[in-house]
């Protein structure tokens, strides 16, 4: 089952249990409502108990959080349950398989009741001596974010949860017309979090092409690529901030473009192309219109397709040279785009990108940037699974600059094919390390493979 499909079933569940809360709060236990939808909560269970045994919501800043990514699309529909769990100091709600809707209807009813003050301790109590057992409730989150206290969420739910996050953006400015400049903060801060934690892991987890939607994994993956890259050149986090802030609503514009055309399998129409092209300036439009937009997004919405030639689009007559923050997103945005799957076309791996982008340096690329940005995705990007000469298989670290060729990897298969219980970590580079002397043979396709690079990220 894919990740999409499984986490429309986590949706779903959550959904209907939110609503049931909703109706305890309203009705009393017998009534047909809460009942009716006690059902529909335990079929929304048993089809996400196909694949779970346990399934843990944390509940955060008003939403519900399954495996550290919050659902934020479900975040108006469930905002009165959430901030009432808050409220009684709920963190974490527990449902094993078994539970039976006699122990749903319990806990809901006990846990929506306004008028007895059972907080998330009292509450356990009481369920324990009503021998409930398969449903409980924490005052602690099962998952905890960045809390400045060393405690962190691994950097693929951070990236799980921005593309949700994504999602929420688009859905919203689609619907109210408004950018929830809140959560493109907050994301914008994850992103810049994980950079200065790991970058090798968060660059990887750019090259992951599971996610279906590749308008929400653009905005993420071109942030992260910018950031990284600007971080080599300056040190200012807030700025960083600033930037992946940007970086996320570059094609923003693009929500005023017709799907179809975004979509659009074949080759555009000369029409098509011209409403396209529009997209900058329909981002500038956008954000001008909402209040805490920096100006910084709207130079790199209105600029991230002109070249460092100046040519591009739109043509604006009379500036001298590109922001080099603007021309930073210029070379993560191509990168993304053309080692990204599209209905039109297939995913071109990330040495094939580089030589063709190579071509264009001078033109559509500064040249000193465009030089980093190649010493840090290197010839193999981090996360990409290859084979060694010695037939064992690696996933790709970080990138040696000095020498390409030679990546840090991670050995997670022997020779003949076996997974290791403990992978080892090499430096190709480093000659002590590498001894006797490995180097890589071929780039493997890890779902041909069957292998889960995220695990090994
Ligand atoms: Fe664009
Ligand atoms: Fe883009």
């Amino acid at each position: 089952m894919d990740q999409v499909t499984i986490k429309n079933l986590i949706k779903a569940f959550v959904k209907n249990f939110s609503l049931l809360l909703t109706e305890n709060m309203l009705y009393p236990p017998q009534h047909p409502n809460v009942v009716a939808q006690t059902k529909q909560t335990m079929a929304a269970a048993e089809t996400a108990f196909d694949v779970f045994k346990e399934i843990y919501l944390d509940i955060r800043e008003e939403q519900f959080v399954f495996e550290g990514i919050p659902l934020y699309e479900l975040k108006h529909i469930v905002m009165k349950t959430t901030q009432l769990l808050e409220s009684k100091n709920i963190r974490c709600i527990r449902f094993a398989k078994n539970f039976t809707p006699h122990e749903l209807s319990v806990f809901a009813g006990l846990a929506a009741d306004k008028s007895r003050a059972l907080d998330a301790e009292a509450l356990q109590k009481k369920l324990g001596k009503m021998n409930i057992f398969n449903i409980s409730v924490e005052k602690k989150p099962s998952l905890t974010a960045d809390d400045g206290k060393g405690n962190f969420l691994p950097a693929d739910k951070i990236y799980g949860s921005s593309v949700e996050a994504n999602k929420l953006i688009y859905n919203t400015l689609l619907k109210e017309n408004t950018i929830p400049m809140d959560i493109v903060d907050k994301v914008a801060r994850d992103i810049t979090t994980i950079i200065s934690r790991d970058r090798g892991s968060s660059l990887a987890l750019t090259s992951l092409r599971d996610y279906d939607d590749y308008t929400f994994t653009h905005s993420a993956n071109v942030a992260i690529l910018s950031v990284t890259l600007a971080s080599n050149i300056l040190n200012d986090t807030e700025l960083l901030n600033q930037l992946a802030r940007a970086a996320l609503l570059h094609d923003i514009g693009k929500t005023r473009v017709p799907q179809e055309i975004l979509n659009k399998p074949g080759k555009l129409t000369n029409e098509e192309w011209h409403l396209m092209r529009k997209h900058p300036m329909l981002g500038v439009k956008i954000l001008e219109q909402q209040e805490q937009v920096n100006k910084l997004a709207v130079l790199i919405a209105c600029q991230h397709h002109m070249k460092y030639d100046k040519s591009g689009y739109p043509a604006i007559e009379g500036f001298r040279s590109l922001h080099p923050l603007v021309l930073i997103v210029n070379i993560c945005d191509v990168y993304d785009a053309i080692t990204s799957k599209r209905p039109y076309k297939k995913t071109l791996p990330p040495d094939k990108a580089l030589s063709i982008m190579m071509r264009l340096i001078g033109c559509d690329f500064e040249p000193q940037l465009f030089k980093i940005f190649t010493q840090m995705i290197g010839i193999y990007p981090p996360g990409t699974l290859v084979r060694l000469n010695s037939k064992e298989l690696a996933v790709t670290r970080t990138a040696q600059p000095q020498a390409l060729l030679l990546p840090e990897v991670k050995i997670i298969a022997n020779e003949s094919g076996s997974l290791l219980e403990k992978p080892l970590i090499i430096n190709l580079s480093d000659e002590q390390q590498n001894s006797p002397k490995r180097s890589i043979e071929a780039v493997l396709d890890p779902k041909e493979e069957n292998i889960d690079i995220i695990s090994y990220i």
